[in-house]
């Protein structure tokens, strides 16, 4: 289950954010706003395919019987949303306890992150996920074809061929033809689901699966939280938080921080992060969000928050049940002065923690939303992953944006493709060099 707490926002305020919620809202279940073409997400916990479904199973199955890493290549939407379940669901920890490993590369250029990854992989067996939508993304091509032929290299052709999962666009895009060409076992990302939005569709779901994650309960969250999504009105909890954003903006508060308590959430934010970031910043617009790991970060950023520039608001994303039952101790002489906390969980600890920094901060002025989830389970992520997504839907609506295109990145590729010499380019190569400050 999911609660909204938007008591930072006042009635007056909510209430002139109303009418342009309706409007978003009736945009995303009608597929009439700006950039319809991708709220495929919209419907899919009930549209999701049944077969396809059946083959990821199948694939997460043999990968957890025959490999002992699992190497996801992708960036952006493309990883984010796989590794922010993974590690809410198995903890920031589960590779040192359980296998398969799931590590990630292709969401950055460092050589040292790949030499890493391939000591790693020396000595275990291995399985690949490629991912990209366009199949024609720089960084994760650049890590297929160097992980790819490390495979190739232990297994042979053949064999590496019955340990390479490829995630793409259903005919479009160099990552298809290579597939096709190799013959490697694909699962499709629907035309109308953009990348930032694709983690319950095999983009997310595979490795998901192959990390030992219920899928099935993933799925049904994230369906539940549909049907409460699609009711209109004030107790719309994605309504109520894209109105709060909103709200918040009009008061000048231009950076949302997520603030999570548990590390086990730090790729949430992650991917909450691209979500908000790429769905909502453009035409000089949006709200710039940012995040934070409690109580580690009120140990660094907890002073900026408090006394800072007063441009910020949060919203604190908490588990009600605790996980374990870890508990503080009595001793008898009480030298470190602990006593009074003697029988208290860390639970109860944090909690403590966390509504003394609500009141902090909002005294500060810097007020808080609160999104709570009951359980840290795959079904109540599931719905908070959903909950997040039409939130966005919304909240990009009402401040004007198409929040389901990105065309801001594009202007990186293309200065990176020119100063790469990429054929085609050699113009614009000659023109930035010369434009670049020395030493940069
Ligand atoms: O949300 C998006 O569309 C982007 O972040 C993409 O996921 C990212 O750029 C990767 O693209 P692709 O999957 O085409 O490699």
């Amino acid at each position: 289950m999911l609660t909204i707490n938007t008591a930072a926002i006042t009635a007056k305020e909510f209430e002139s954010f109303l009418p342009a919620a309706q409007r978003a809202h009736d945009n995303l279940q009608n597929g009439t706003g700006r950039g319809s073409d991708f709220t495929g997400w919209v419907k899919l916990p009930e549209s999701v395919d049944k077969d396809e479904l059946a083959r990821i199973k199948a694939a997460a199955a043999k990968i957890r019987s025959d490999s002992e890493v699992l190497l996801v290549i992708g960036i952006g939407g493309s990883y984010l949303g796989a590794r922010a379940v993974i590690e809410a669901l198995r903890g920031t920890m589960y590779n040192l306890k359980d296998k398969p490993m799931v590590l990630f590369a292709g969401n950055n250029l460092s050589a040292s992150y790949y030499k890493d990854i391939m000591a790693l992989l020396e000595g275990r067996d291995f399985s690949i996920n490629v991912i990209s939508k366009s199949g024609t993304t720089t960084e994760p091509a650049v890590a297929f074809r160097i992980f790819r032929r490390l495979l190739e290299q232990r297994y042979g052709k053949e064999g590496a061929k019955s340990r390479i999962y490829a995630t793409t666009d259903k005919a479009r895009g160099a990552l298809k033809g290579v597939a096709d060409a190799m013959g490697y076992e694909t699962f499709v990302i629907p035309d109308d689901v953009g990348g930032r939005y694709s983690v319950l569709t095999p983009v997310g779901l595979l490795p998901i699966a192959a990390a030992g994650i219920d899928i099935d309960a993933l799925l049904l969250g994230a369906a539940d939280m549909m049907k409460i999504c699609r009711a209109p009105g004030e107790g719309n909890p994605a309504w109520r938080y894209a109105i709060a954003r909103n709200a918040m903006l009009g008061r000048g508060k231009t950076t949302e921080i997520l603030v999570t308590y548990d590390p086990d959430f730090v790729f949430l934010a992650e991917w909450y992060k691209q979500l908000f970031g790429e769905s909502e910043g453009k035409e000089q617009k949006g709200i710039y969000p940012s995040a934070v790991s409690f109580t580690a970060d009120l140990h660094s950023m907890g002073q900026f928050i408090q006394e800072g520039a007063r441009s910020l608001f949060e919203t604190a994303v908490l588990v009600d049940t605790p996980a374990a039952d870890v508990r503080v101790g009595m001793e008898e002489n009480d030298a470190d002065g602990l006593n009074f906390l003697a029988g208290k969980s860390l639970f109860d600890i944090e909690r403590q923690a966390f509504r003394g920094t609500y009141l902090a901060h909002g005294d500060g002025g810097t007020p808080n939303l609160v999104v709570k989830i009951t359980d840290k389970n795959a079904r109540d992520l599931g719905g908070l992953l959903y909950f997040f997504e039409y939130s966005c839907g919304v909240s990009g609506y009402i401040l004007g944006v198409n929040p389901f295109d990105q065309p801001g990145v594009e202007a990186y590729k293309k200065n990176m493709f020119a100063l790469l010499d990429k054929p085609g380019f050699e113009k614009e190569g000659a023109q930035l060099t010369a434009r670049l400050p020395e030493g940069i």
